[in-house]
């Protein structure tokens, strides 16, 4: 056991102001709301201006969470941002947002994991916090994912939306409410399966990069679509048999929101109903890293996440990373 356990008290999140909806999609490309509902159960997805930097929503969504726990941010000892979309690739939008906070004392960096970048960087926070060496940690997971997409690609354009969610760690008693295991786990194998290949050294952005379309994200679809499904319900599975836990011990799941077809066998195979799992990607599609806090700030709003509760969450990106992670909410 350790010193101390990591309690998540509190979420805030933002989200930009302009809605997408499938039909302005089918206006522009050749696709239909009858093919991304049934595909996806994706109905709409927010989508920031270009040039809005994801430092305009990591922002007001940590100050939300910051203002619900009731803690001031020179009191952090550091901030992680989960992100594949920074605002620069350095410095990193933690640093930004260490800045804009006025978080003094804080260390700060971001975090690279994908779409399991926030159960990663949770993950993180937790190791630190049971170490003894921080006592207040934000866990920032936030994408501007409008950023890499070729908005003429109706095969991944569709899929992906912007937003950001963020949570604060604190170190609370060993035996109360805060992140009871997680487990984390990659495959660096398939990683051109799903990738942005014009996105740092191996690929520099010259023209003819630009030209091909090298900087917008490429997946295969179906391929990822099997992994995920294999991969959630196995990591989850796991975890739960590590920890001893039934699906009676489970309140709420939180998983990442890709796809509802890939989210619905997910819980049919941990066993547990879809009446316990969070689902907002009709409103907001995939916001890669922020769907998993996003859905946190969700569940509290509509009274479903509450102190105490048992919450699973369960993520799968590209990587290939997954990861899953069980905690009692809130302080106590
Ligand atoms: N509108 C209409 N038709 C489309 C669209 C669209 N937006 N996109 C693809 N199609 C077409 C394809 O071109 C294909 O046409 P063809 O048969 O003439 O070649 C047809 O629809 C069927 O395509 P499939 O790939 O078989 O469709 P599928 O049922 O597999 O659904 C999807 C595609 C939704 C992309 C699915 O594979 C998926 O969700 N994959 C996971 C991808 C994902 O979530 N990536 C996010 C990052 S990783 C993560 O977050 C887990």
């Amino acid at each position: 056991m350790h010193a101390a356990r990591a309690q998540v008290v509190a979420v805030g999140s933002a989200l930009p102001e302009r809605r997408l909806s499938n039909a302005e999609l089918a206006a522009r490309l050749d696709t239909s709301d009858e093919w991304i509902v049934s595909r996806t159960g994706i109905r709409e997805r927010r989508v920031c201006e270009p040039g809005q930097g994801l430092i305009t929503l990591a922002e007001p969504a940590a100050r939300r969470c910051l203002e619900k726990a009731g803690v001031a941010a020179d009191t952090l000892d550091g901030i992680i941002v989960a992100t594949i979309t920074g605002d620069m690739v350095m410095p990193a939008t933690a640093n930004l947002l260490q800045h804009r906070l006025g978080a003094a004392r804080a260390w700060a960096f971001d975090l690279l994991n994908a779409c399991n970048g926030f159960v990663a960087a949770l993950a993180n926070a937790a190791t630190w916090i049971e170490s003894g060496r921080a006592k207040r940690i934000l866990v920032v997971g936030g994408d501007v994912m409008s950023s890499l997409i070729d908005w003429k690609d109706r095969n991944t354009c569709v899929l992906f939306g912007d937003g950001c969610g963020a949570v604060l760690v604190e170190a609370g008693s060993a035996d109360g409410n805060g992140i009871i295991g997680f487990e984390l786990h990659s495959d660096g194998g398939p990683a051109s399966e799903l990738c942005v290949p014009c996105s740092g050294s191996a690929m520099p952005p010259t023209a003819e990069a630009l030209a091909r379309g090298d900087h917008f994200l490429k997946q295969n679809g179906k391929m990822v679509f099997t992994h995920a499904v294999r991969r959630m319900a196995e990591v989850a599975t796991s975890l739960m048999r590590t920890h001893g836990l039934g699906a009676a011990d489970v309140d709420l799941v939180v998983p990442h929101q890709a796809n509802l077809r890939i989210i619905e066998p997910t819980a049919e195979r941990i066993g547990v109903p879809m009446s316990k799992v969070v689902v907002n990607l009709d409103r907001l599609g995939n916001t890669t890293a922020a769907t998993i806090p996003l859905a946190l700030a969700d569940a509290e709003a509509d009274g479903r996440l509450r102190p105490g509760s048992r919450v699973l969450l369960v993520a799968f990106g590209g990587g290939l990373t997954w990861g899953a992670l069980y905690m009692k909410w809130g302080r106590g």
